[in-house]
């Protein structure tokens, strides 16, 4: 389907819908040549002084692009606010050269990460100097963070959407391509707002994530969360276990229960609950999912505080709850964990370790630390560097300390130099690097149950995938295998991922 752009004596130009093309006319015959790929607004443009924006909308839908930074709950407000999007008559696009609107969907936890949305909002404009149509927003922790202030430090920002506002993106975005200038929201979330996310908004057809808690009350001294996420609010069972019945119906084989702290979870309704027994809301939700026979359930992030052991029990006793923990240290030394508020010792979270370690089951345990804290001698380091190597870790996510604005960490002096950071950071990385690398071979020889989710970046003939124990695994299968669970006999373990051999199945492989 085509329709006339412009008509120009001898020369027309047409837009062609399914290629997305403009299509350049000489006395009524289209050049084949001259086909422009990717030019919307261009086109836009050239029938602009025809029809209204509404009419033009109509025929050519607009087109956001959202770029994810940060973590999980990103991209699932990502994927909500496609929703909304796609909903209020707006399409989604893969890429900012054919976006008529760039959100940018920011994190805050570290310096760095903040730093990269000036960048990018430079970048974005940079590419499209003269095109006044395009639209920019920035959404997220840096959004609620910042608010306003961010109009002044890039002024071609067009729209700021605060974390609880991804229900609203398309309303707002409507009131920016109206005409109001500056538009912001940092309001908190409406009464009835849906979780629902569309299944083509989803961040792949076989792994969906599912927020059950939202926000944080803990305040560790470092940490920008929970004034940048607001505080902490679980959703009710009921809604989270039907979600997963209704994944579970569209062919998704793994979901992901994600939230700040996922084990704090605390609905204020026992709906959805009844019938399933356990030590805490969170246990007991674990089970009711486990329930709905979802094949696969991970489950991130635990606060080592709140980490009942009943939660290993509840993974005991259900094979579908998956061999993965992720329990976030941040130090081992009592003296920096006070001083970071994290609300548990050493010798608490070694508790907790020890009965991941004598659970029936061989689990997966991975973890974050921050080096540097202001105040950190290179005793505290050592006690660090002590408990990652009795914790065996299968990955650590290292961290130097980054001062965060109105944390009340940002106010301690920063004793430890940038040279000292990185250079505990170094000795930290080897020194797990080795353990890793004993975890990682440990598993050779071992069948490990794997979904295979997507082609090898490396091979057109290997499979990728994620074990129950979230490795990333890669082996030779066809690509039939994609979406399904299948057996893999590990042969190689590489630095950061296992390669393996396919169990072949009668009637499958
Ligand atoms: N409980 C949260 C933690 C969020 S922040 C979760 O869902 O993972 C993720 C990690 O970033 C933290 O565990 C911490 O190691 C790191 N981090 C947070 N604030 C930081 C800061 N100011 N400097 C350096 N690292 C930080
Ligand atoms: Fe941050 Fe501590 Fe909460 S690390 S997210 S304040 S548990």
């Amino acid at each position: 389907m085509m329709i006339l752009l412009k008509d120009m004596r001898s020369l027309s130009f047409f837009w062609d819908f399914r290629n997305d093309a403009i299509l350049l006319a000489r006395n009524g015959r289209i050049k084949r040549d001259q086909i422009q790929q990717k030019c919307r607004y261009r086109a836009r443009e050239m029938i602009s002084d025809r029809l209204s924006a509404r009419s033009i909308d109509c025929i050519m839908k607009p087109r956001v692009y959202i770029e994810t930074l940060g973590c999980q709950m990103n991209v699932a407000d990502t994927e909500r606010a496609a929703t909304n999007l796609r909903a209020s008559g707006y399409d989604l696009c893969d890429s900012e050269s054919e976006a008529d609107v760039v959100l940018l969907n920011t994190c805050s936890v570290r310096e760095k990460a903040e730093q990269k949305v000036f960048t990018r909002i430079g970048e974005v404009r940079a590419a499209r100097p003269n095109d006044r149509r395009l639209k920019v927003g920035v959404m997220g922790c840096v959004a609620q963070l910042e608010g306003a202030s961010i109009f002044r430090q890039a002024p071609s920002v067009d729209l700021i959407i605060g974390t609880r506002a991804t229900d609203r993106v398309a309303a707002l975005i409507d009131r920016v391509r109206d005409g109001e200038r500056k538009v912001i929201d940092l309001d908190e979330r409406g009464q009835h707002d849906s979780w629902e996310v569309s299944p083509v908004e989803r961040h792949s057809p076989h792994v969906a994530f599912i927020p059950i808690i939202e926000g944080c009350n803990k305040f560790c001294s470092f940490c920008i969360v929970p004034y940048s996420r607001g505080r902490e609010k679980s959703r009710p069972a009921a809604e989270i276990v039907e979600e997963a019945h209704r994944l579970k119906n569209l062919g998704y084989k793994e979901i992901h229960l994600i939230g700040q702290n996922v084990n704090s979870y605390r609905p204020g309704v026992e709906d959805g609950l009844e019938g399933f027994r356990g030590a805490t809301l969170f246990s007991r939700l674990l089970r009711a999912v486990a329930a709905t026979e979802m094949p696969r359930i991970k489950f991130t992030t635990s606060f080592p505080r709140d980490f009942h052991p009943d939660i290993i029990t509840a993974i005991e006793e259900n094979a579908n709850l998956c061999d993965w923990i992720h329990l976030p240290v941040q130090s081992g030394s009592d003296r920096i964990l006070k001083l970071m508020r994290r609300g548990h010792t050493r010798a608490d979270y070694l508790k907790r370790i020890e009965r991941i370690r004598a659970s029936t089951r061989k689990l997966a345990l991975t973890s974050d630390v921050i080096v540097g804290f202001p105040g950190e001698t290179e005793e505290d380091f050592r006690e660090t560097l002590s408990l990652v190597q009795q914790c065996d870790y299968d990955s650590l996510y290292i961290f130097k300390y980054s001062k965060r604005r109105g944390t009340p960490a940002a106010s301690f002096t920063d004793t430890v130099s940038e040279d000292e950071k990185k250079a505990r950071f170094l000795e930290l990385e080897e020194v797990h690097r080795k353990a890793q690398r004993e975890v990682y071979r440990s598993y050779i020889g071992r069948k490990l149950s794997v979904l295979a989710e997507r082609k090898s970046s490396r091979s057109e003939s290997d499979l990728s995938g994620h074990s129950t124990c979230h490795k990333v695994v890669n082996f030779t299968g066809s690509s039939k295998l994609e979406g399904e669970i299948v057996d893999v006999v590990v042969t190689e373990a590489k630095r950061n991922s296992l390669y393996g051999d396919l169990v072949e199945r009668a009637g499958v492989a």
